[in-house]
């Protein structure tokens, strides 16, 4: 039940209701941080392990003293210039922070989300709100209401639109003096290094599968996604009759076997691409296509993130 009525939302939330929030990244499945059973509510509806944590968000920076102990001076320089924004900063929680939110860990994920009405929500309530992506667990992340609906018509979802930045947040962490980044999104490498200078990427793919929850298959949509630089080989040896294919900035090669394609930005914009992945992933989803096949794009700023996104879609 897609709803602009903040008020319903706001008594739902308070009965320990989950429901579908807009953010700037994509919408998440939004709970009561300190409601023990509407957390078990989020994982159970997501039919997500609960070894796999939750990101805390809140509605003004100065919320994040009562979750962590210590901010270290880097993470507070980007708070500084990231927040509100699609930032997620690991950091030691508070001993009332559940441990169900964080699946034991002693660190907390906290970010404050830069969209006007997840912004006056989390303002209007007297507690912050969990909220992994609102999809099934596994499938591809929504970046509309729509998208939310389609997989869990039963809860309200508040309408915000479709999301600007269409990938999840970067998620960072500081150990000693270094930034660690455990996933890339929709702040890329070169903006957080333009504020700390070099940052470690731990998202390699020796530490993909031991970061927590960072799983290996994950965004997939549920026919078999390829993604390559070269589509237009894969194109001329695939079998399959109904092909889907996602291109960067042009079509490069047709056949008989595409069905539909997609363009993700004509003036090969990466925040434009970005903005329109997911959608273009559902939109083929839902037309039933036997293959997805996605033509890799830069190795840069946020071309690394959707990269990061396909290569796990693609996972098998
Ligand atoms: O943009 C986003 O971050 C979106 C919107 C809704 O805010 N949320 C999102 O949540 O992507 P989710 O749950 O789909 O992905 C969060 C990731 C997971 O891979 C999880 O393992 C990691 O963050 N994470 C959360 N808490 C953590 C913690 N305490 N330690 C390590 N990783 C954590
Ligand atoms: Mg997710």
């Amino acid at each position: 039940m897609i709803t602009k009525d903040l008020n319903l939302v706001i008594n739902e939330l308070s009965n320990g209701k989950v429901i579908g929030l807009p953010t700037e990244t994509v919408y998440g499945l939004a709970a009561n941080a300190f409601d023990l059973q509407a957390i078990q509510r989020i994982y159970s509806t997501k039919k997500r392990p609960s070894t796999n944590p939750l990101i805390v968000h809140i509605g003004k920076k100065e919320q994040l003293s009562s979750l962590v102990t210590d901010v270290p001076f880097k993470i507070e320089q980007l708070i500084e210039a990231f927040w509100p924004g699609p930032l997620t900063v690991l950091l030691p929680k508070k001993d009332h922070v559940l441990s169900e939110v964080t699946s034991g860990s002693p660190k907390v994920a906290v970010r404050m989300p830069n969209h006007p009405i997840a912004l006056h929500l989390l303002e209007k309530l007297p507690f912050p709100l969990v909220a992994p992506s609102a999809n099934l667990y596994n499938r591809i992340s929504p970046t509309s209401a729509a998208h939310v609906e389609k997989y869990f018509p039963e809860i309200y979802t508040l309408e915000g639109g479709a999301c600007l930045a269409g990938v999840e947040s970067t998620i960072i962490a500081q150990e000693s003096n270094e930034i660690l980044v455990y996933r890339w999104g929709a702040i890329g490498r070169e903006d957080i290094e333009s504020v700390v200078g070099k940052v470690v990427d731990k998202t390699t793919s020796s530490q993909k599968s031991i970061a927590p929850g960072m799983s290996l298959k994950h965004y997939s949509p549920l026919c078999p996604l390829l993604v390559s630089k070269e589509p237009g080989f894969l194109l001329s040896i695939s079998p399959e009759k109904r092909i889907g294919v996602i291109w960067f900035n042009r079509v490069k090669w047709d056949g008989p076997n595409v069905t539909s394609f997609e363009i993700l930005s004509a003036q090969s914009d990466l925040q434009e691409a970005a903005r329109n992945l997911y959608q273009a992933m559902h939109r083929l989803e839902e037309q039933s296509v036997d293959l997805i096949i996605v033509e890799r794009l830069p190795e840069y700023g946020l071309g690394i993130s959707m990269n990061d996104r396909l290569d796990r879609a693609s996972t098998k």
